[in-house]
């Protein structure tokens, strides 16, 4: 067996466990990252679109924001679209200058993990097996089995970067997280089309049908999404079934809709929310999905991530050069105060604008309501605004080292 040691084990190779491989490696802190997937599913899983300003900022400030910056399309503005009309909220006007930047997650995935191979620090793909065991001890291990060999890292710190479906959080003994759950009755069916974005931003829309969401990927690709009912099959949705649902959810009364293209990938994914605390137990940190899920609507998932793990690395920074602790003891509490907030800002999106089986004709009308006075009051569009590009991280970049200038993407 082969043994390694290390300062930080981290568990998953998503957003969460390379930003903070990273994070960590910038402030001379050693890690170790396992991945049970191989590398080119991990590049390929299409996910998230949508990065926070801040998120942007902490991705260039730490220096894998070069293609982020040459190909990311910044959106200052969206649309919100209801009763046939579409909205627009300015975002930067409405919150000094703030936007988001449409860049695919995968993307952000493949920068982060070519700038991990870069530093020689050690990256595992396919590592089959995973466990973490020794949680309240001072080394805790990792073990798997990788290549037929089977692999134990000593930790001083394991972080569980590994997803709702990851093995860190059901590590934890019963009895010692709290957790709060809502499944929501629909899914997304998304699609990934070759056409020409026909709106440079997205629209969100609540149509009598259910819940449509224009965006993009690049000049040349629409992502569109389409509630569904959760669970539903991929199958039952032959494209042109798709571009006939899409098109009549999502064409308004001027005649806008989205263009039409060959669809390239599609998929359905189930919506939840989901939070457990506290994010810790003994020396696993928890960040990212594994502790947290919103549900797609407000954009929230991967910049939680970035925000969880710029904590987490400010703790263990301080932890490594003044033996503080103090910070890791406080990373769960700092966490949920943004996790929260984005819980009810994802929740809120959710209810506004989907359909839901058991509604009665009242909450249709309260929805419409709803999106009537968002869409016409600047107090309510800037509620919206400032959530949407990105509540405060609750630590500075300067904490991890970093310069915390706002950057332009585009
Ligand atoms: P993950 O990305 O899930 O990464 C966890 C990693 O751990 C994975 O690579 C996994 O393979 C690995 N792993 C799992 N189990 C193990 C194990 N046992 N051992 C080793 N490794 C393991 N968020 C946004 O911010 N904006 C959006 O616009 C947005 N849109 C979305 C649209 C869709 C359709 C979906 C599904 C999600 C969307 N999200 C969005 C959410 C976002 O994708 C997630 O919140 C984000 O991926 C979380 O990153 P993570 O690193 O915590 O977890
Ligand atoms: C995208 C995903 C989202 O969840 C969202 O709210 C907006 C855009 C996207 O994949 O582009």
């Amino acid at each position: 067996m082969s043994v390694l040691r290390t300062q930080v084990g981290i568990v998953g190779a998503g957003p969460a466990g390379l930003l903070l491989g990273h994070l960590l490696h910038l402030n001379g802190i050693d890690s170790v990252i396992v991945e049970n997937r191989s590398r080119d599913y991990v590049i390929d899983r299409v996910r998230a679109g949508v990065l926070e300003q801040g998120t942007v900022d902490l991705l260039i400030a730490m220096g894998v924001g070069e293609r982020l910056q040459r190909e990311g399309l910044r959106h200052d503005g969206l649309y919100i679209s209801f009763s046939g009309h579409r909205h627009h909220i300015d975002m930067a006007d409405l919150t000094g200058g703030k936007a988001i930047t449409v860049y695919g997650q995968n993307e952000v995935v493949k920068d982060l993990i070519d700038t991990r191979l870069s530093t020689a620090r050690p990256l595992f793909f396919e590592a089959e097996d995973v466990s973490v065991e020794a949680l309240e001890s001072s080394s805790p291990l990792v073990r798997f089995r990788h290549d037929g060999a089977d692999h134990e890292i000593r930790c001083d710190f394991i972080a569980g970067c590994d997803g709702f479906h990851g093995v860190c959080r059901p590590s934890i003994p019963e009895g010692v997280l709290t957790t709060y759950e809502r499944v929501y009755p629909f899914g997304w069916l998304g699609i990934l089309a070759e056409a020409a974005p026909s709106s440079t931003e997205l629209v969100y829309t609540l149509h009598q049908r259910g819940f449509a969401l224009f965006s993009m990927r690049s000049p040349t690709i629409t992502r569109l999404y389409l509630q569904v009912p959760p669970d539903e099959p991929i199958d039952n949705w032959p494209d042109e079934a798709i571009w006939e649902e899409m098109l009549a959810r999502m064409t308004t009364r001027d005649g806008w809709m989205p263009s039409v293209g060959r669809i390239v990938q599609k998929g359905v994914t189930p919506m939840r929310s989901f939070v457990a605390t506290p994010m810790r137990y003994g020396r696993l940190f928890l960040a990212g999905d594994a502790a947290h899920i919103v549900p797609p609507t407000g954009a929230k998932g991967l910049n939680l991530a970035a925000s969880d793990v710029l904590v987490l690395a400010r703790a263990l920074k301080a932890y490594y050069e003044h033996r503080r602790t103090d910070w890791l003891d406080e990373y769960s509490n700092v966490c949920l105060r943004r996790v929260w907030k984005a819980q009810r800002f994802s929740w809120w999106m959710t209810t506004t604008l989907h359909r839901s089986p058991d509604e009665t004709a009242f909450d249709h009308q309260r929805q419409i309501a709803d999106l009537d006075y968002l869409t016409s009051s600047r107090a309510a569009m800037t509620s919206l605004a400032e959530q949407y590009v990105g509540l405060p991280m609750e630590v500075g970049l300067d904490s991890v080292g970093l310069s915390s200038t706002p950057h332009r993407v585009s």
